[in-house]
Parts: C-alpha cells; structure tokens; sequence
C-alpha cells in the first residue's frame, strides 16, 4: 500500500524523508513524492519510479525545507502517473497532501468542490482532501492552539470523508495536520514532555478560562509522523499510535520556549482533546539492513533457523495460556488470515487436529464474511486472525465483522505487537521475527508456523493429552543444511527459468507448502503456478501435462509417501521434468532433481520444505530480471479491502 512520512523539526526533513520511504518501500513502490516547506512556500517534487530512482531524477534529498511531507504510492485510483504520484497540493498552493488509503465517495466529493471552483490535477481519490482542506471556513494556519476541542470546521470536513484514510496535510508555513481512519499512522516524538498548563507560552492564548486543563498538549524538539515505525526508528523509539478517528496538529510554538513544537490529538467525532499514552517501541524494530545480502528477502529466507526458535521458545507465557484457554473453551474456532498467513492459517487447522485434537475451520480473511453464518457458534465462537503486518485490510475487516456477530474472543498471532491487529484482540501473540521487509512473507511464514506448533503443543498439554515430540532445537542447524544447497538450487533456477507453468503436488499438510510454494513463484518470479491435491492430478490438471511441464513432487518419509509416488509416475508417463522434495534416497531415481530435505519428526516436514522452494522461487526471480524484494503490482501491507 502506500506509505506515508511527515517530519518537523530541526533537521533538514527531505534527506530524512527521502531514507524513511526508501525503508518503507514493501509498501508501494510505483512513484514516489515529497513536499516541503520553505521560506513560507511550499516545494513539490514528484514522479514515477521507486525512491532510488527518483530522487536520483528529482534530487528529492536536496530539497530545503524543516518540515514536510513524503508518499510511496500504489495505486488504486489513478494510472501511475507523475500527477497521480502524491502530494497533492490546493488551488491555492498552500496546503499539500499526502495519503494512503480509499476515499470512497472521492466522486462525490470532488464533483461538489470543482462546482465550488477548484480545479482538480489528477485522478486520485486523495487530492479531494488538499481541496476541502483549502475550502475551510478559517485557513489552517489561521487555527489557534491550545484549546481543548479541535477547531470544528475540521471535525466537519472528516466527517464528510467516507472510506479509510490516514493522510498529513503540510501548510506553506510548515503547520502539519493529519488523521486516521483504518489506515495505520503512527507520531514519533523526539524529546517528548507534556505542557504544564501552558501559559507560558505568548502563542498559547488559552481563553477557553480554563488555565490547568491543556496538559494534553506534548511538546517535542522534533516529530516524525508515519505509516510504519520502520521509518523513525533510527531517531526516536517514542512514539503515540493513533486510533481511528484521531486526528492531529503539529506547529512550531514559539523560539524562547523549549522544546520547540506542539502536538494536539483530538477526537475527530465530537472534537474534544486527548491525551495519548506514549509507547517505547523495542530497537530491534532498527534491524532493517540488508547486510551482507543481495536483497531483504534472501537475507530474511537465510534468517529462518533463527526465527523458527524464537517463534517457538519465546512466546510470552502469560499471552500463551490465555489463548491455550480461550481455545480449549470456544465452542468453534474459525482461524483466518490472507496470502502466506492464510497458508499459516491452514496449516493451524491440521496442527490443532494432529496435535491437541482442537477442530477448527480455516478461512481466506476476505471470505469471512460471505460465511459468517457458519461460523457463529453456540454462544462462544472465537476467530483467530493470522498476519504479519497486522494492517491488511482484509484480516481488519474480519474481526470488525466477528465483534458485530458478538465472537466471544478475537485472538491472533501478529509479527508487529503494535499494530491494529494486535491492539484490535483479545489475546495476541508476537511471533518475534524481526522487520520482514522483503514484500514476499518467507520468515513470518515459518516463524507463524512454529508459534503454531508451539501453541498446539500448550493445548494438548492443557488438555492432559501426551503431545509429540517436536525437535525445534535443531531448527538452526536444519535450516543452516538447506541453505548450503543455494548455489544447486541456482542452478535448478536457471535450468527451468523459461518455464510457463509449474505445477506443486502434495498431499495432507504438505499441499498447504504447495500452495506457499506456488504463491512464492508467483509473487517473486511472475510464473504462473498451481499448489494441488497430488490425488487431484488425475481429475484434471493431468490434462496439462506434457514434455514442457514442471512438476514439483513435495515427497517426505510419512503416511503420504506412497500416494505421491503413485501421482508421480502419472505425471512422468506424460514427460514431465520433476522435481523432487524428500529425505527418502530410495525415490530420487525417479525424480529428474532432487532438493533433499532432513529427516525430522514427522510434524516438522512442512517447515524445511517450504525452504528450498523459497530459495527456487528467489533464484527464479533473479533469472528471469525480476526484482525478488519489490514484485511489481502487490505490496506488502495491504491496507485496502
Ligand atoms: C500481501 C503480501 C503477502 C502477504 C499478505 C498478508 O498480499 O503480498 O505476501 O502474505 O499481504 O499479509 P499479512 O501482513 O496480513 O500477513
């Protein structure tokens, strides 16, 4: 989706802002654009490309300015376009704007502005915002501080804006105003304290005759206003989350009095002001470098082993057992998630059954509320959302409508502790990966399925039933095994880059890693591929199958051994080149290649197949010039429905 950056301060903002979206760029990445304010104008730069390559055209860092605004855009309304690209600026000139969301009755809107007289420059459902912004009664420089509800011709406007949004308006005199509606946007504070009655200040012309009550007011040396945290965390690890319908102001109060900006939080609703607990946000949210690695997603593919163990031995206990009860006293359990957590989320359901006999449905999050009647239980139903991000629309969307249909709990497993889904549960549980910035899920994926694991065995415990033993110890050093086959696996790559079609066949657990592996070769290196039942083979896709075809045999030591096998053959008798995936050495004459995985307990297959198919997909990727960190069309957070 997009992605969103504002600073006001004493730095220079568009260096700053340039390296913020350039760290924020699993977002959207189909133009880029940054405003700032000078000399009390506004400069506007923007274009099509990522970060890199347009400032390298535009020279974005160099722009003057300590305060402004910056957008990574992928777009919804709108062709890619240099109009198109964010901020959007009014007639006027004065006040410009950045957004990351939908403005659904954008038409609406923008057919009563143009009959008011503005002039629209693009496309967007965001520039509406820049426009009503400009139309207010009082300009927005104009609107004094310090009081205890928000200027109303501003809760008015938001009142007027329907669909999800969070964007920041930057004013020609360097003010910065913003709002959030299901859209995430998060205020960095640099030096924070809170005003003690503010009467200090000559600005703060407090006349609502109340001297005491404006101790809402936060005073910072300097503020960064994002999407992701990932994009301040280098300065500052305080910061304020904004809910929905929050809306801010930022300004510069005056010299003598330090710190040197004020920040308001209102409730966009009826106005009134709020005081907003400040969060210490954990440094290892800094780990964002790609190291010694070619790209994020090779790098987070190598950091598995590790992810794995923390996923699994780190779970917070206390969050644990909640969810272990929650669990075992749910009448019926609906887990949910989009992409690769929804893979996650099917794997959930044969772990439950398999390992503490937990029944459980699995739904893609953008179905669940075609199917909400099947979900409702006897009076405790419970959803359990699965996300990376903890932002994507879809998964928001589920819980929204399982709150309406009175879901006794909402629990969910998340990589971020603060984002919308974590702070929307019941009960969450982090799964400890680090920033995973590769677009692609590769280490939330494995990392999601350990915690999976972690949480079957917590409930077959609870449950006084023996769990199995699970060898998550030698995670590291299984994983550690595959990745020393990089370079074959390369090879494999280049030797069937020019495939159309590649067909993924498994059978029980391991077609959820066929549908992993499929949507990674899809993502990564724009190849059409298909995860299927290998007894499925035989009631169509066989079809399909010939002398060009691929077929990727997922094939470990277990109860589907044999089934596979025979599946196999039948696409063999075809011509087709397979590949197999297996720690068993009697079937790899059969195969035309194979990835050799290790002997493990039988659970745990699931986890180290998916890694050499992620390594495929990755070196497919690189074969066939695509860029494996940014796919072009998907995003990494999808933050509209
Ligand atoms: C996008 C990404 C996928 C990801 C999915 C769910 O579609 O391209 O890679 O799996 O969102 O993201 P989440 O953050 O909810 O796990």
């Amino acid at each position: 989706m997009c992605s969103i950056i504002a600073y006001k301060g004493y730095r220079d903002a568009a260096p700053l802002m340039v390296k913020a979206l350039s760290r924020m760029e699993y977002r959207g990445y189909d133009s880029v654009g940054i405003a700032t304010a000078h000399n009390s104008a506004l400069i506007v730069k923007k274009g099509v490309g990522n970060v890199s390559y347009v400032n390298a055209r535009l020279n974005l860092d160099s722009m003057q300015g300590n305060a402004g605004i910056g957008h990574t855009r992928w777009a919804t309304h709108g062709a890619v376009n240099d109009n198109n690209a964010h901020p959007h600026v009014s007639c006027n000139g004065r006040i410009a704007v950045v957004h990351n969301g939908l403005v659904e009755n954008h038409d609406e809107l923008r057919f009563m502005l143009s009959k008011e007289g503005h002039v629209f420059k693009s496309e967007t459902d965001s520039e509406v915002i820049a426009h009503l912004l400009e139309s207010l009664p009082t300009t927005m420089d104009d609107m004094r501080h310090g009081y205890d509800s928000m200027d109303k011709a501003i809760t008015d406007m938001l009142s007027m804006l329907n669909g999800s949004y969070s964007f920041v308006a930057l004013t020609s005199n360097g003010m910065l105003l913003g709002a959030r509606y299901h859209e995430p946007l998060i205020i960095g504070l640099g030096n924070p304290s809170r005003s003690k009655g503010g009467g200090d200040d000559d600005n703060n012309n407090d006349n609502n005759g109340d001297d005491d009550d404006d101790d809402y007011m936060l005073l910072v040396d300097e503020c960064f206003i994002a999407s992701d945290v990932l994009a301040f965390i280098e300065y500052t690890d305080k910061a304020i989350f904004l809910a929905d319908g929050e809306v801010f102001v930022v300004r510069g109060i005056t010299e003598a009095c330090k710190p040197r900006l004020s920040i308001e939080i209102y409730n966009s609703r009826d106005g009134k002001a709020i005081v907003k607990e400040v969060t210490q946000i954990a440094w290892e949210f800094a780990d964002v470098d790609k190291g010694r690695f070619a790209h994020y997603t090779l790098k987070e593919i190598h950091e598995q082993g590790h992810a794995i163990s923390r996923a699994f031995f780190n779970a917070d206990s206390k969050r644990l057992h909640l969810l272990v009860d929650a669990l075992i006293d749910a009448d019926r359990i609906t887990i949910t998630g989009s992409g690769s957590s929804y893979h996650a989320a099917l794997m959930a359901k044969y772990l439950f059954s398999k390992i503490c006999m937990l029944r459980c449905d699995a739904i893609v999050a953008s179905e669940f509320t075609y199917n909400i009647d099947t979900y409702v239980g006897n009076g405790s139903p419970i959803l359990f959302a699965v996300s990376q991000s903890g932002e994507t629309a879809d998964v928001l969307n589920a819980v929204r409508i399982a709150r309406d249909n009175n879901f006794k709990k909402i629990a969910s497993i998340v990589n971020s502790p603060l984002s919308t889904l974590a702070r929307e549960s019941d009960i969450f549980l982090s799964i400890n990966a680090g920033p995973e910035v590769g677009v692609a899920a590769t280490k939330s994926f494995t990392a999601q399925i350990a915690l999976l694991y972690r949480i079957s065995m917590e409930v077959a415990r609870s449950k006084g039933i023996n769990p199995p033993t699970l060898d998550i110890e030698s995670s590291s050093i299984n994983v550690e095994k595959m990745l020393e086959r990089e370079a074959v696996i390369s090879d494999l790559a280049e030797s069937i880059k020019n495939a159309n079609s590649i067909y993924i066949i498994a059978k029980g657990m391991h077609h959820v890693i066929a549908l992993e592996c499929a949507l990674k070769l899809k993502e990564l290196a724009y190849i059409h591929a298909e995860g299927i039942h290998a007894g499925e083979l035989k009631h169509g896709p066989l079809a399909l199958i010939d002398e060009k075809s691929i077929v990727i045999a997922l094939n470990p030591m277990d109860d589907t051994y044999s089934d596979v096998i025979t599946s196999v053959h039948e696409a063999k008798a075809r011509g087709a080149y397979i590949i197999g995936v297996s720690d068993s050495k009697s079937s790899s004459s059969i195969y035309d290649f194979t990835l050799t995985i290790p002997r493990v307990d039988r659970l745990l297959y699931p986890l180290y197949e998916v890694i050499p198919l992620q390594l495929l997909a990755y070196h497919m990727a690189l074969k066939r010039d695509c860029n494996p960190d940014y796919p072009r069309n998907i995003a990494k957070s999808v933050t509209v429905k």
